[in-house]
């Protein structure tokens, strides 16, 4: 995993898919060629249309994926918003963030990034020296964003890496402020060696009411290689998948 998907200056929560794209105005070819009036007028709008679609900016975005309405066993969408998934992870050198990022492909919803207001050290040691600390005081580190409205959804799909056999301290923080009462909550993780650990059990302690279901442990050399692992878990886990692409 490249440092350079490490990054401290991520977006605020991802809405809902297609809920930030523009609506691009249908050409009629007709309007074009056979009312020589509004020629200018649509030569015009053509032009913008144009300049929207290959302006550096459109690709800046992270493709939404395909609503999940399409799920593959034929369900109906959750009630709320999208299809009823959140899809949260904490990444600190970008394995869990890709692994979610595949889960996110896999299932759509929403993408959260976990992210404590204050950074951990790109330094490997240093962050691994705080994170044992922070351990061993159980720290809360304030979160930069919250979920806006964590009703829209039924299933949180919950990522994270393995720091000293526990999720980052953070993770924890997620978990305590946000109501997660009454959801199912998928854990997957990326490590070094560990695998889940005691994560699942713990992550079941602080969750009062909500359901914890068995997690997928990858790990982090193979976390951009773990299509269709982490397929096989999803429907272990009967959460829908979207058609593959
Ligand atoms: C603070 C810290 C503590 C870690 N502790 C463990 C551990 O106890 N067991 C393990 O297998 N890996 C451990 N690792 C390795 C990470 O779990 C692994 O590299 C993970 O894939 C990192 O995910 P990320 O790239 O999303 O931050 C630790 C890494 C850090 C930075």
């Amino acid at each position: 995993m490249s440092t350079s998907r490490t990054s401290f200056h991520a977006t605020e929560p991802v809405p809902a898919p297609g809920s930030d794209q523009v609506p691009v105005p249908g050409r009629d070819p007709a309007s074009a060629s056979g009312r020589g009036s509004f020629t200018g007028l649509v030569l015009t709008l053509a032009m913008a249309v144009a300049a929207l679609l290959f302006h550096p900016a459109a690709f800046a975005q992270q493709a939404a994926p395909p609503q999940a309405a399409a799920a593959q066993d034929g369900s109906p969408p959750s009630p709320g918003g999208g299809n009823g998934i959140l899809v949260a992870y904490f990444s600190h050198e970008g394995h869990t963030r890709a692994l979610a990022e595949i889960i996110h492909a896999a299932v759509g919803g929403d993408l959260f990034e976990i992210r404590a207001v204050k950074s951990y050290p790109l330094d490997h040691e240093q962050a691994v020296s705080i994170g044992k600390d922070e351990q061993a005081a159980q720290i809360r580190p304030a979160l930069a964003a919250n979920v806006p409205d964590m009703s829209k959804y039924s299933t949180v799909i919950l990522g994270y890496p393995i720091w000293w056999g526990d999720p980052p301290m953070a993770v924890y923080t997620f978990v305590e402020t946000h109501d997660l009462g009454g959801k199912t909550v998928a854990p997957f993780c990326t490590h070094g060696g560990s695998g889940l650990s005691r994560t699942v059990q713990s992550l079941q302690e602080k969750i009062s009411g909500g359901k914890v279901l068995p997690g997928l442990a990858v790990r982090s050399n193979s976390a951009d290689s773990s299509g269709d692992e982490a397929r096989e878990w999803l429907q272990k886990s009967g959460i829908p998948l979207l058609p593959r692409q």
